[in-house]
């Protein structure tokens, strides 16, 4: 019965406005793929320069899309994009919370504090977190059943897959109707039933990290050599770009965190804890294993 109930049930119908809560790397590409798909959204974050950049990021991926005629018009989605510093503007209209604010849990926790007062009683919560407990997030609200992860990739306007991440207390319908939301944004759905550390991709991810930074650490080889070479496998990037691409502060905090929960094999290298410290973060800092500041690094493959 329940099964033929969710089928039945239009997404739509429940979901018809958004808030991203990060306009950043992840939070600004979930805005735009929210609104291409038909939402309203709100894009929240804690300064107005934050936000402008992540319109600007917002309207330079449009122009390309409509340039290529994926999109009709980039200016309709745009218009559909509420950019605000106001968190109680942001979800007071919400009916599904997305949020992707650094991946820190004091900051997390007085997030999500906050927009469990300021919500309606029935919108859905969902985190972007890359490798947290969706059940400790939940915890920090008043409706755990009404919460859950979901994990998209970056670029979120490019990559198909998003993780439906169940914490213990979420419900099924929810799980369902998140599901259908991520098939809604023309995107590809993977249930993961466990909340586990990075989840699935992060998780099988991991111990691949733990030997790349080994690769520098021990001088085997040069990011350039490494990426390079496995390029020539016909993958769009090496793993270190990769690494600069979605932010080495992700990776030092996922192998944190790791190490505190799966095994301490996970523990980071000195030299990334450095590159944190020093701003190193990678695409987002313009430099990090590699200079970033003129666009995406020549590698020779
Ligand atoms: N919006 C619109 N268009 C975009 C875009 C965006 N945000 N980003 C890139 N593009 C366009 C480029 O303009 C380019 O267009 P063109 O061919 O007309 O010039 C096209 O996409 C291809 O981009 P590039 O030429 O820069 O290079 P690639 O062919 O390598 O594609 C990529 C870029 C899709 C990012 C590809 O390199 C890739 O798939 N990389 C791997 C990404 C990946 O694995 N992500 C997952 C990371 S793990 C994660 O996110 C989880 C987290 O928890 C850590």
């Amino acid at each position: 019965r329940r099964v033929k109930q969710v089928i039945n049930m239009d997404v739509r119908e429940r979901i018809k406005t958004v808030a991203v809560l990060g306009a950043g790397l992840m939070g600004h590409g979930i805005a735009e793929v929210c609104a291409m798909a038909g939402y309203n959204v709100t894009m929240r974050d804690i300064k107005q320069e934050f936000v402008d950049r992540g319109m600007n990021m917002i309207k330079e991926s449009l122009a390309k899309l409509e340039q290529k005629g994926k999109i009709k018009s980039a200016e309709e989605v745009l218009s559909r994009i509420k950019p605000t510093v106001d968190l109680e503007e942001a979800v007071k209209d919400a009916d599904l919370v997305i949020e992707a604010v650094p991946e820190v849990v004091e900051i997390k926790k007085q997030v999500w504090e906050e927009v469990d007062k300021l919500a309606k009683p029935d919108c859905i919560f969902t985190s972007n977190t890359s490798t947290m407990r969706i059940t400790m997030l939940a915890d920090f609200t008043s409706r755990p059943e009404k919460f859950a992860g979901l994990h998209f990739f970056n670029p979120p306007v490019l990559m198909r897959l998003v993780e439906v991440i169940r914490g213990e207390k979420t419900s099924d319908e929810v799980m369902d109707l998140l599901v259908e939301f991520v098939k809604s944004i023309g995107k590809t759905p993977v249930r993961v039933e466990k909340d586990v550390p990075g989840f699935i991709v992060n998780r099988v991810q991991a111990p691949a990290s733990v030997l790349l930074m080994a690769i520098l650490e021990k001088g085997i080889a040069t990011p350039e050599e490494v990426d390079a070479t496995v390029r020539r496998l016909g993958l769009p990037m090496g793993p270190f770009e990769l690494v600069d691409y979605t932010g080495v502060d992700i990776l030092y905090n996922a192998l944190k965190y790791y190490a505190q929960t799966i095994s301490p094999d996970y523990e980071p290298p000195k030299f990334l804890e450095e590159m944190v410290k020093a701003n190193k973060l990678g695409r987002k800092t313009g430099q990090g294993f590699y200079d970033w500041s003129k666009g995406r690094p020549q590698i020779d493959s």
